[in-house]
C-alpha cells in the first residue's frame, strides 16, 4: 500500500480493493494531484491478480465536490486545450476490474462524472447528485452530458445540467442511475459496496471482466457490434479453465474453483 496525499487505499476483505478520496477540506474536489493519485492506484490495483474488484468511496458529507473550482478558476483557454485538461479521466474508463463507486453526499460536477464512470453506483440515502457546471459558467467536462444523457435518458439530462439542480439517491435509483439505494445509516454504504465487490471477487476473474467489457460494449457499439463483441467474449471463455471448472463443478454438484486461467 503506498502513501499517497489525497486518496487512502486499503483491502477491506480478500480480492477488495478500496479506495477512498480523501482531501476532507475541499470536500474531495478534484484537483490534479488527487486524479493523478486516483488513476496510478487504479493502474496498480488493475495489475494486481489479488484484487478483483474495486469500491471507490469518499466521506459521509461528500463523495466529491467536483473539479476544484480554485485550481481552475484563472486557467485560459489555451491552457486547458493545450494541456488536454481532463482528458485523462478517461484512463478510468480503461480500467478492467469492475468499479464500485459508494455515494454519501455530495457527488458534484466531476464528482458526479467520476460514480458515472464506475460500473456499479450504490447510493447512500443522503447522496446529492449534480451538474451544477452551468451555474459557474461552463459545462460539463468529464463525461456528463454523455453518460448522464444514457443513464437517465436526455429530457432528465438537459433538465439536470441546464438548471444545476441536485438530485437524491431515491431518484438515481428510479432513473436507473444507482443500481439501489442502501437505506440503512450513511456507512453502510461502503459495507454494501465492498460485500458486493466481495462477492464479485469470488467469481472467475476472467469471466467477470469479459463480462464488464461486453455490457460496456453496449454503450460503445451499435446494438449488432454490440452483439458480436458479446459472443465473441462468451467464445473466448471456452478458451479457459474457468469455464471447465465452473460448467464441471455444476455437473458434479460442487463448488467451483476458479483460477482465474
Ligand atoms: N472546488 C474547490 N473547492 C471546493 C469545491 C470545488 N468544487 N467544492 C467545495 N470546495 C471547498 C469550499 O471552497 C470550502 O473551502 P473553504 O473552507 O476554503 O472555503 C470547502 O470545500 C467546504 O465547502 P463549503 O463551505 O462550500 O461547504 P457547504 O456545505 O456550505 O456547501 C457544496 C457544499 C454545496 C457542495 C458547495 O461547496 C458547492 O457548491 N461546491 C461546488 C460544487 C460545484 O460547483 N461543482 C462543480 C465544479 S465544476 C466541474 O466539476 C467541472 C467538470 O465537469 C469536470
Amino acid at each position: 500500500n503506498k502513501n499517497y496525499e489525497n486518496i487512502l487505499t486499503s483491502r477491506p476483505e480478500p480480492g477488495v480493493a478500496l479506495v477512498t478520496l480523501n482531501r476532507p477540506k475541499a470536500l474531495n474536489a478534484l484537483n490534479t494531484a488527487l486524479f493523478a493519485e486516483l488513476t496510478e492506484a487504479l493502474r496498480l490495483i488493475d495489475a494486481d491478480r489479488e484484487i478483483g474488484a474495486i469500491v471507490i468511496t469518499g466521506s459521509e458529507k461528500a463523495f466529491a465536490a467536483g473539479a476544484d473550482i480554485k485550481e481552475m478558476k484563472d486557467k485560459s483557454f489555451a491552457d486547458v486545450y493545450q494541456n488536454r485538461f481532463l482528458e485523462n479521466w478517461q484512463e478510468i474508463t480503461t480500467i478492467r476490474k469492475p468499479i464500485i463507486a459508494a455515494v454519501s453526499g455530495f457527488a458534484l460536477g466531476g464528482g458526479c462524472e467520476l460514480a458515472l464512470m464506475a460500473d456499479i453506483l450504490l447510493a447512500a440515502p443522503n447522496a446529492q447528485f449534480g451538474q451544477p457546471e452551468v451555474k459557474i459558467g461552463t459545462i460539463t467536462g468529464g463525461g456528463g452530458s454523455q453518460r448522464l444523457a444514457r443513464a437517465v435518458g436526455k429530457s432528465r439530462a438537459m433538465e439536470l445540467t441546464l438548471t444545476g439542480r441536485m438530485w437524491g439517491a431515491r431518484e438515481a435509483a428510479e432513473w436507473g442511475m444507482a443500481s439501489r439505494v442502501v437505506d440503512e445509516g450513511v456507512g453502510v454504504v461502503v459495507r454494501e459496496a465492498v460485500a458486493l465487490a466481495g462477492e464479485i471477487a469470488g467469481k472467475s476473474q476472467i469471466a467477470v471482466q469479459a463480462q464488464k467489457e461486453a455490457v460496456n460494449a453496449a454503450y460503445e457499439q451499435s446494438l449488432s457490434e454490440g452483439l458480436k463483441t458479446e459472443r465473441r467474449l462468451f467464445h473466448m471463455t471456452f478458451a479457459t479453465a474457468d469455464q471447465r471448472e465452473g460448467m464441471a463443478a455444476f455437473v458434479e454438484k460442487r463448488k467451483p474453483n476458479f483460477t482465474s486461467s
